[in-house]
């Protein structure tokens, strides 16, 4: 069981504090172990427990802070305290009775280390809030699992803990989060080049200066690209321990690739500048745009020349005087950022490159979507149909993409992305079943890809096509994006007859959709927009279902199936699920 070996590992700690109580870096890791501990007790039900390692924790980080002679002395007869219950607890968690009959022990304890942590940690001004708005972590991007144990490792050991995200959502979510200082990011690349690439630019755009390692087992394949152009500091395999990759980071051997604008020593105009946190410096990398200082005239002051590094003393001069932002200029900011765009761009529509030679490049992307599909009565010549069409379909998109500066940006939008790939394998699975010959399956490609690409500069909330959550303006837009989208296919120059089915794929054959049917005439709707219909429809039950185990996607397909689309389709759709 985990918590019998994390109380293992605090029994050690405590052991180590026993001969030398001095070291308050060890009351730390107690503290950050215990955090991991109330996380696992938090989600059963142990509600005293739960509460006394919360407490604990506030204790153990405090009393790391503290000089209090008395106070560590304390604090460390109630950890041992701690190792004891945690013993008991693991051995009878089973049965509750049992559990019930140290309850009282524990909760007098929880009164002790509530006193303790008063008495002599009042002025201590770390509460667990606090303490992780200080943090200064290593953001690592890794969904296969393959440094996982490194990390998990590392969050035992190290404070801070470096910070782990597997999804593309929690990873912005992370670089989004304002209190929190990263030092350095790690994104494995063991996975297909949208996902990665879009992770760098996203490093970029939220974190400007802090350097970015790739990881790949086969370093080799990354010749091809420009790191330099990149802003990437160096690609390596997955490091053995948590403490390598941070050596590999304090290295320094990789430079950035400086784009020449041409900046002053002191600017006035406050407008057309952007402020980056102080710590993305931290690891004393160069930096690929100048740096500016904000002064008290509103003007700003050049600390550093484009290609400099900011040293860690000027760094820690001003952390002392309270300077937690530097200041870049818009313009030389956006051509930095536009110039690692184009590399980039460059990499993902070139399917020669070494990089983009993965089997399964895009289905990564809507892997939620493919593993559903693996768990229905769906056969498996109907799935292998779907995989090899969205594969061709992704290669298609990203070879016109290699000569349009709009196609490149929506290919490297990871949440369109999802959606496009969900819905060409979706519409995959069903090709089998409606006679399609092979000459239409380029626009079918086509329009799944592309059907909603007027949505790209829109907000999350629109992109995700669910009405339930939209405002009045929002709504609007939603409701003028087909016909927007077919515009924009328009000009691509696509066949009229993908236009149309984009411009037609939310419209269904009882009008309960949208652009309504036109009056006085036969109620048709494009072929292609229907399965792009359907798809859209299955996966909002799909993402319905996911929130309220009530709903059967299967069973609300089913009833809507016969209204809203031609016997064509629900006969395809019937057979492939075998409803
Ligand atoms: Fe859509
Ligand atoms: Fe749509």
């Amino acid at each position: 069981m985990q918590t019998e070996s994390m109380r293992i590992s605090l029994g050690k700690i405590v052991e180590q504090l026993g001969l030398n109580i001095e070291r308050p870096k060890l009351f730390e890791q107690f503290g950050q172990q215990i955090d991991a501990i109330y996380g696992v007790l938090s989600m059963i039900n142990v509600p005293i427990f739960a509460e006394y390692t919360l407490k604990m924790k506030e204790m153990c980080y405090k009393c790391s802070r503290s000089d209090s002679e008395k106070g560590r002395k304390k604090s460390l007869e109630l950890m041992k305290a701690g190792v004891s219950f945690l013993g008991v607890l693991v051995e009878k968690i089973s049965n509750p009775e049992e559990l019930e009959k140290i309850n009282f022990q524990v909760n007098l304890d929880l009164k002790k280390i509530e006193r303790t942590t008063i008495q002599y940690f009042n002025n201590i001004k770390m509460g667990s809030i606090q303490y992780e708005e200080d943090t200064l972590s290593i953001l690592i991007f890794e969904k296969k699992g393959g440094i996982k144990s490194t990390v998990e490792e590392a969050k035992k050991k190290y404070y801070p803990a470096p910070i782990f995200a597997n999804a593309p959502g929690g990873y912005r979510k992370e670089l989004a989060r304002n209190n929190l200082k990263i030092a350095g990011i790690v994104i494995d690349t063991e996975l297909s080049s949208n996902i990665w690439l879009s992770l760098i630019e996203q490093a970029h755009m939220f974190r400007p200066g802090v350097p970015i390692l790739l990881i790949n087992q086969d370093k080799d394949i990354f010749e091809e690209i420009n790191k330099g152009k990149l802003n990437i500091q160096g690609v390596i395999t997955r490091p053995k321990d948590f403490q390598k990759l941070i050596d590999i980071f304090k290295n320094k051997e990789g430079q950035a690739e400086i784009v020449s604008v041409e900046g002053k020593n002191v600017v006035d105009n406050a407008e057309e500048f952007i402020d980056v946190l102080a710590v993305n410096f931290t690891m004393g990398y160069s930096v690929p745009f100048s740096v500016y200082l904000r002064l008290d005239n509103g003007r700003h002051l050049k600390i550093v020349r484009r290609g400099d590094s900011i040293d860690e003393e000027q760094l820690l001069r001003h952390q002392s005087k309270g300077i937690a932002k530097y200041y870049v200029e818009k313009k030389e900011f956006n051509s930095y950022l536009d110039y690692c765009r184009e590399e980039v761009s460059r990499i993902f529509s070139d399917s020669s490159l070494e990089i983009n030679k993965r089997k399964n490049r895009f289905l990564e992307i809507a892997e939620e979507t493919h593993n559903f599909l693996q768990t229905t009565k769906l056969g498996p010549e109907h799935l292998k149909v779907a995989e090899v069409f969205t594969e061709q379909s992704g290669n298609l998109i990203a070879e016109l993409a290699k000569d349009n500066k709009n196609l490149k940006q929506f290919i490297l939008d990871l949440e369109m992305q999802e959606h496009a790939v969900s819905v060409a394998l979706m519409c995959g699975v069903l090709l089998k079943e409606i006679d399609a010959a092979g000459e239409i399956y380029n626009e079918i490609s086509l329009a799944a890809f592309l059907h909603d690409i007027a949505l790209i500069n829109e907000s999350s909330i629109v992109k995700s096509e669910d009405v339930r959550f939209m405002d009045e303006n929002e709504r609007a837009i939603f409701l003028g994006h087909p016909s927007k989208s077919a515009a924009v296919a328009k000009e691509l120059g696509l066949k009229p007859a993908i236009v149309e089915a984009i411009a037609q794929h939310h419209m269904r054959l009882d009008d309960s959709g949208f652009p309504k049917l036109k009056k006085g005439t036969a109620n048709k709707v494009n072929r292609i927009a229907e399965l792009i219909g359907l798809a859209e429809d299955f996966l909002l039950l799909l993402k319905l279902s996911k929130e309220d185990n009530n709903i059967d996607p299967f069973a609300k397909m089913s009833y809507e199936l016969s209204q809203k689309f031609s016997i064509t389709i629900q006969k395809a759709y019937r057979k492939v699920f075998a409803i």
